[in-house]
């Protein structure tokens, strides 16, 4: 029987127990991978980043904060800022060029912008002077610093928006998130754009070398992305160290996207340098020359025959060069590996409480309102006794349908509706068997007022994991 079905047209007798108030629905989802959009505020404009505390739309009392969703939009208008400046500079922004330094400046400025302490490194190669452009956020554990980059050089050929304005503005609209969230990562987030690599790494190899080796050792790991919104794309996950790789893997599995390890010339990017001076490298690549095959056209949809970038290191690399859909994934997958891993790996006692205490209005006999908390840094699934306090202000909480979504969209339901209870408001702890879901990810209070004239909202609810 359909849950809308038995809403309809059962009437339920009272409960008598608490218990009698808690089973498992165990419904499809209504949309996979809802979760991960559902859980974020709204889309920033590109230009509008301001360092802020976090304005807690969710507050966990321990743990923290859930990965934001990256506006694809935003990614996109420093793509389209990138490629303006190629246009005004012979049409590329390689290095020892004018096209390089004004696409940095571009960067930098949107960082010292959110809050970013930032510098420019300047090295010298085929007698040329470059720039690496390195951004910290403070605070986080200095003896722990996570790191992500890109190379932000073009060939001469052309203005590189795939290769690699998609890796450098990806990384720079997530720097920005990190910004707009206020975060305060367990653990020092550096971001790095770097010169010459296609000249041979260039910048990247200088600056792993200008560390001495006590500030090598601070670096837990180094995630690099370079062409990550190739037009005919592939998904490609670097294979070097388990836990950066399984954070990538994860995010795709959740959206059930397959992907593959990345052998596209190992080595033929900036992580190179730093696994070389043994630091943990990750990463993701949506392909470059190499061709897609039948099997990956299969499962990935895109041109079999063709190479993943048909424009790659020519002067049709424009902003037209972009398939949205793998730059949005990407972006959100380094969103997801940087709050994962930064967030570090202490995990949140039992017993936390997670809480929502944004007010929701539920229409009166209408659609189904959905309020979101966060669960993350949690390992494991669910406690078998998952508490759920519900605080709903309502003049006729018979009127009240209300359910708990599991982050992969499982329906548990709270509380029916039932036309003869008059009694106001909802204040009620259920306890509902989640073991079998993971514990971490976005949940749901979902409710549904199914009868005219009295109304409420959604006051605050509670997680206690
Ligand atoms: N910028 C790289 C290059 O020009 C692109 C590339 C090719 C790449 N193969 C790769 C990046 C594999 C990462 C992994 O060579
Ligand atoms: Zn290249
Ligand atoms: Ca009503």
């Amino acid at each position: 029987m359909s849950p809308n079905a038995e809403r309809r047209t059962t009437p339920h007798p009272p409960r008598r127990s608490k218990s009698a108030w808690t089973r498992r629905a165990g419904l499809a989802a209504t949309a996979a991978g809802a979760a991960l959009g559902l859980l974020t505020a709204a889309p920033t404009a590109a230009g509008a980043a301001t360092p802020h505390r976090p304005t807690t739309h969710t507050s966990a009392h321990t743990a923290a904060l859930a990965a934001p969703d990256i506006p694809v939009a935003n990614v996109k208008a420093h793509l389209d800022q990138l490629q303006s400046i190629a246009s005004a500079n012979n049409g590329n922004r390689a290095h020892g060029r004018p096209g390089y330094r004004a696409s940095l400046d571009y960067i930098k400025g949107k960082l010292d912008a959110a809050g970013y302490t930032t510098r420019l490194q300047q090295f010298t190669t085929s007698g040329t002077t470059g720039w690496n452009l390195i951004a910290d956020w403070p605070g986080g554990d200095a003896n722990q610093v996570l790191m992500a980059g890109a190379h932000l050089d073009s060939v001469s050929a052309g203005p590189g928006i795939n290769d690699n304005g998609s890796g450098s503005a990806a990384v720079l609209e997530n720097a920005l998130a990190v910004s707009r969230a206020g975060l305060t990562p367990k653990k020092h987030l550096r971001f790095g754009w770097w010169g010459a690599e296609e000249l041979g790494m260039r910048g990247s190899q200088y600056y792993v070398n200008s560390l001495p080796a006590a500030e090598r050792a601070k670096i837990s790991g180094y995630l690099n992305f370079d062409m990550v919104g190739s037009p005919n794309p592939g998904y490609f996950v670097y294979d070097d160290n388990p836990e950066l790789e399984s954070v990538f893997k994860d995010f795709y599995a959740k959206l059930n996207i397959p992907t593959e390890i990345e052998t596209e010339g190992d080595g033929r990017s900036d992580h190179a340098p730093f696994k070389n001076a043994g630091i943990p490298v990750g990463g993701l690549f949506s392909g470059a020359d190499y061709r897609k095959t039948a099997a990956q056209a299969q499962k990935w949809g895109g041109t079999a025959g063709q190479p993943f970038d048909r424009c790659y290191h020519s002067s049709c690399d424009t902003s037209a060069n972009i398939n949205d859909t793998a730059l949005d994934r990407n972006s959100d997958a380094i969103a997801h590996a940087i709050w994962t891993l930064a967030a570090g790996s202490t995990t949140p006692p039992d017993g936390t409480v997670y809480e929502n205490t944004v007010d929701i209005t539920i229409p009166d006999n209408g659609p189904t309102v959905t309020s979101p908390i966060a669960v993350t840094g949690r390992t494991g699934n669910a406690p078998a006794a998952l508490k759920v306090e519900v605080d709903i202000k309502h003049s006729y909480r018979g009127d009240l349908v209300i359910d708990l979504l599991a982050p992969d969209g499982t329906a548990y339901r709270l509380k029916n509706a039932n036309s003869s209870d008059s009694a106001h408001d909802v204040k009620e702890t259920y306890t509902v068997d989640a073991s079998s879901k993971r514990a971490n990810g976005a949940w749901m209070l979902r409710v549904q007022d199914v009868a005219a004239q009295d109304t409420g909202y959604i006051d605050s609810w509670k997680l206690t994991f």
